[in-house]
């Protein structure tokens, strides 16, 4: 069976919105509307696995709507909605919840980091989260999902629920989803520490870069960012083993549009002392606008919001149906 072409991604409103969320999957988001059906979610379902402040919540769901806004996403021609609006995502959840076996959620390694050493004060949402995000996906039958690398284990886990679905009813009735995984935004390091992933959880500030930062922080995150006494190396191998330079490299390769050797030919030879500054003014330039864009749709709080209803009321019709055709598959009464 061949399905239609259709992109869906989400975004938690679970904090401040950051590089590499722009990097790894906001600004991906923007191009594939030119080739595809676009379905772009504020996954507030899932932020609520981890307590949040309900005024916070409120606040973030906006935000990330608005920064899909800036970036370019077109609410008319994509749809773009908050989960919560439409249930059927709960009700998907749960059905996958019966077909995805406990070895494997027990093996997502997201619920380990973010469980940490006390699993067993956890929410059984976060442990379920992944079933969650199957829903989203395959609530719409979407082919492609443009996401970071760190959502590849989800993806894998979205590929095995629908694969056991269809083979279980005897169907094919939901797509192989492909993932989308960004190349040199994959995966955006920390800033203090190239070890570990860019995240709005990092209790450092400076870790990260985040989109509503003025050009004054931006420059002064960059300025203070770890680096590495040597020249960076006119060739690629020449990072290995220097993983912030690697990440440094990586943002302006990203943010510029070029590849990561075509910088290096340019910026070989130098310190971080000629590279930091330009860095800076790349990010600057590059989010300055989006920044702008943003508080301007955040002053008008009412227009997001209709936004999101409209998003929701298109993404429903889609919803429905495919739930309609669960019931009937797994035998539920009407
Ligand atoms: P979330 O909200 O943590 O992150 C949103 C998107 O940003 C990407 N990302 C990064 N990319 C590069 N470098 C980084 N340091 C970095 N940090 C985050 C993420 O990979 C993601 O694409 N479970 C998802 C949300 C979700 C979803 C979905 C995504 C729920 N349902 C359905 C796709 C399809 C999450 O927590 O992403």
């Amino acid at each position: 069976m061949t399905f239609k072409d259709r992109v869906f991604s989400g975004i938690q409103p679970s904090g401040d919105l950051h590089l590499g969320n722009y990097l790894g999957a906001i600004k991906r988001f923007v191009p594939l509307q030119e080739s595809h059906d676009c379905i772009y979610c504020v996954v507030d379902m899932h932020a609520i696995t981890v307590f949040q402040d309900p005024k916070k919540l409120h606040k973030s769901t906006l935000e990330v709507a608005a920064a899909y806004l800036a970036a370019g996403i077109d609410p008319k021609k994509s749809i773009i909605f908050n989960q919560s609006q439409v249930a059927e995502h709960a009700e998907l959840a749960w059905v996958f919840n019966c077909v995805a076996r406990m070895g494997w959620m027990s093996r997502m390694t997201q619920f380990k980091d973010k469980a940490g050493k006390n699993a067993e004060k956890a929410s059984l949402g976060l442990f379920a989260y992944p079933a969650l995000m199957a829903a989203d996906i395959l609530l719409y039958k979407a082919t492609h999902v443009p996401v970071g690398d760190d959502q590849k284990q989800h993806l894998e886990l979205t590929r095995d629920i629908a694969a056991k679905f269809n083979n279980d009813f005897g169907v094919e009735f939901f797509p192989i989803t492909e993932p989308l995984i960004a190349g040199e935004a994959a995966r955006i390091m920390s800033l203090r520490d190239g070890g570990k992933k860019m995240s709005s959880s990092d209790p450092s500030e400076l870790s990260r870069i985040s989109l509503t930062d003025d050009a004054d922080k931006i420059a002064k995150k960059i300025k203070k960012a770890k680096s590495d006494p040597e020249p960076l190396p006119s060739e690629i191998a020449g990072l290995e083993g220097r993983a912030e330079a690697k990440n440094l490299v990586g943002i302006f390769a990203a943010l510029s549009g070029r590849s990561k050797s075509d910088i290096l030919s340019e910026f070989g030879g130098q310190g971080f002392g000629v590279f930091k500054p330009a860095l800076a003014e790349l990010a600057v330039a590059k989010l300055a606008p989006m920044n702008k864009e943003m508080a301007r749709y955040l002053d008008d709080p009412k227009q997001i919001e209709d936004i999101l209803r409209d998003g929701a009321e298109r993404a429903s019709v889609i919803a429905k149906e495919t739930m309609k055709e669960v019931r009937d598959i797994i035998g539920f009464v009407k």
